[in-house]
């Protein structure tokens, strides 16, 4: 089945081709303009969707060397989003399936993100961990199988990706911070700081990070008024990064060993992150098989939507007996810890 997966939620436009689960292509153009605002200007986003689509659905086709008529059907990201992106991805998807007589499928988003660990490899096993963290969203889901998840927490202020970026801001650093931030604490200490691990310690599994982002400030304000010497500011982004990734990988660790899972996926932008990569190894390597998807698939892209895409279209039974015809069964799961 070859299906055309679009993408517009957020700063974003793409769009991918999929057949048989296998990517023909994945066309991701990032809205640079932001930057310079220190955010998402929603209208600026939308305006610049609907100049790029067009010419991204068309890279795309050209790129998996298909025309839209030998297209099986599109989907498409119809929520969560910034409302005006998705109405400009839906539309174009709408007018193109009553163009070409092809159906049409609308996508959630963080499914997409959930199960972006088999645009990496399809031998994901279920029931595996699913972390989801970008500047929207931050959420760990317990995934028995394709059309069964369950959230198991989610923050309950800020996002991850958020509060590196909100803290980046307080710091004086510019638009997207996170990736500022990762690369300035390399010549920093993690440990010369110690800030807020926002509920590290509840029986849940939820996050929060607004209290890291007031306890940076009130550091600055106090200690700096004047602004951070740079000696400080590589102390403070790597403090803050490991205070940020401690949670995440803790959260992560219970999950494991209360529900003994086997498998974690972690995805969304701030996966991109080095120490997050690294300390998520160290920590839970030894438990589970760790997959991390390489970055054009954690970032927003159109080969999550595909692939979700795919397995609507299909029968989803059809869809996991492909996968176990493929790779029987699990070979030798890792034991995981159980409380
Ligand atoms: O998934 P994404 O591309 O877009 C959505 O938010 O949906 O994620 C963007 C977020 C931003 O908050 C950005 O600061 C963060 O991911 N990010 C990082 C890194 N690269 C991107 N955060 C920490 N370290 C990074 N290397
Ligand atoms: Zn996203």
């Amino acid at each position: 089945m070859k299906i055309l997966g679009i993408e517009t939620s957020c700063d974003e436009t793409s769009a991918a081709v999929i057949k048989d689960m296998a990517i023909l292509s994945n066309v991701i153009s990032s809205q640079t303009i932001h930057n310079y605002f220190g955010g998402v200007v929603p209208e600026l986003a939308s305006r610049i969707h609907i100049k790029i689509i067009s010419k991204v659905v068309s890279d795309a086709l050209a790129q998996a060397q298909l025309t839209i008529f030998e297209i099986d059907g599109i989907s498409v990201t119809h929520q969560p989003g910034l409302v005006g992106s998705l109405v400009v991805g839906t539309n174009f998807a709408k007018g193109l399936a009553l163009r070409y007589n092809k159906p049409l499928v609308p996508i959630d988003h963080i499914e997409g993100h959930i199960f972006s660990g088999f645009l990496e490899k399809l031998n994901v096993y279920f029931p595996f961990l699913s972390l989801v963290v970008s500047g929207g969203h931050t959420a760990l889901f317990l995934v028995h199988s394709f059309n069964s998840y369950e959230m198991l927490g989610s923050t309950r202020d800020d996002a991850a990706g958020e509060a590196f970026d909100k803290i980046g801001k307080l710091v004086g650093l510019g638009y997207p911070a996170g990736p500022i931030i990762d690369k300035l604490a390399k010549s920093g200490d993690p440990n010369k700081y110690s800030f807020p691990r926002g509920l590290i310690k509840s029986n849940d599994f939820d996050f929060s990070f607004s209290g890291l982002k007031t306890a940076v400030r009130y550091f600055i304000e106090k200690k700096y008024p004047n602004g951070l010497p740079e000696s400080v500011l590589f102390d403070v982004c790597a403090s803050v990064q490991e205070a940020i990734v401690d949670v995440l990988i803790s959260k992560c660790e219970n999950a494991i060993k209360t529900y003994g899972i086997s498998t974690l996926v972690i995805a969304g932008g701030v996966s991109a992150n080095s120490r997050l990569r690294y300390l998520a190894k160290e920590r839970l390597g030894n438990f589970v098989d760790l997959i991390i998807p390489q970055m054009h698939y954690c970032m927003d892209n159109a080969a999550m939507i595909a692939l979700i895409g795919e397995l609507k279209l299909m029968e989803t039974s059809n869809y996991e007996r492909f996968l176990s015809y493929k790779f029987k069964a699990n070979p030798t799961p890792k034991r995981a810890r159980r409380n």
